[in-house]
């Protein structure tokens, strides 16, 4: 039987509406949620995320600017920029567009964002808060993937979760979400031998490697969840995730689509962490 798609899109568009109500509550109090994003150097795909973060906000009444900076910007001056927009009382969230260009110091750069205004959660405080399971700001795609997980109807208490990627803004703080909702989970990575094997023992299977149709159907469980974090340019310009959609969809319980899965849950969840900094900022 051929998977329910798990759909992310509309997942996150009511997600968005109910926050616009959020929005409308701080606007009667005299304040508009305002999400700043700094965008150095001319990555393609980064301009274009950086693009639909900013339009999100308009969609959802936040106010949004974004930042471009050359690609040879010293360290000074991007750290320069962020004292500015951490001081700045109409900026709530301050995002950084990774990746950076290479002559940056990413772990310098992000922590120099104020913790209270790191909407990505990528600062070290933030990073920690989540390991020690405290309250923080949770990094929109491994908290958009939670909620697809859980929309698609399953629990994974108990459950084994097999997340594929390691990365410190996906693999990493999702093995945390999905350990504090006591999953066992397990993180492959380039070195894992016999990756086939270890996915096949998944119930909840995540992929966040950015390699094109790595996870094939021999690979999964038969009624698996698959979550597909990748966003890969094929070289005819279509989109792939990381999951061989196609084939995965007629084995898996539920898989999520690409595009329209997680990329939509992203940002929803970003405008949320902008608008709880906002709350935050009053209270
Ligand atoms: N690059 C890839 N994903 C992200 C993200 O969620 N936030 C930022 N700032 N950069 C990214």
């Amino acid at each position: 039987m051929a998977a329910k798609i798990i759909d992310g899109k509309s997942l996150a568009a009511q997600l968005r509406h109910s926050l616009k109500t959020a929005v409308a509550a701080l606007v009667a109090r005299g304040v508009r949620p305002g999400l700043a994003a700094i965008l150095a150097g001319d990555d393609p795909a980064s301009r274009v995320y950086v693009r639909n973060k900013a339009r999100a906000c308009d969609d959802t009444g936040v106010h949004s600017e974004i930042h471009e900076l050359p690609e040879n910007v010293s360290e000074r001056t991007l750290l320069e920029r962020i004292a500015r927009l951490n001081a700045d009382r109409a900026v709530h969230g301050v995002l950084v567009q990774l990746p950076l260009p290479r002559h940056l110091d990413a772990h310098r750069v992000l922590d120099a964002v104020s913790p209270a205004k790191d909407v990505d959660g990528f600062h070290a405080a933030n990073l920690g808060a989540l390991v020690q399971g405290r309250p923080g700001f949770v990094p929109g795609t491994p908290a958009g993937v939670m909620r697809l997980i859980e929309h698609a109807g399953v629990d994974v208490a108990g459950r084994q979760a097999v997340i594929v990627g390691r990365s410190n803004i996906v693999g990493k703080p999702l093995a945390l979400l999905l350990l504090q909702k006591d999953a066992t989970v397990t993180i492959c990575h380039s070195r894992t031998r016999d990756l086939a094997a270890v996915a096949r023992q998944a119930d909840v299977l995540i992929a966040a490697v950015g390699r094109p149709r790595l996870i094939t159907a021999s690979m999964v469980k038969p009624g698996a969840c698959v979550i597909d974090v990748g966003i890969n340019r094929l070289a005819d310009g279509k989109l792939a995730g990381d999951v061989d959609f196609d084939a995965v969809k007629e084995i898996a319980g539920s898989i999520t689509p690409v595009p329209g899965g997680v990329g939509p849950m992203t940002i929803a969840m970003l405008i949320a962490n902008t608008v709880r900094a906002a709350e935050l900022s009053i209270e």
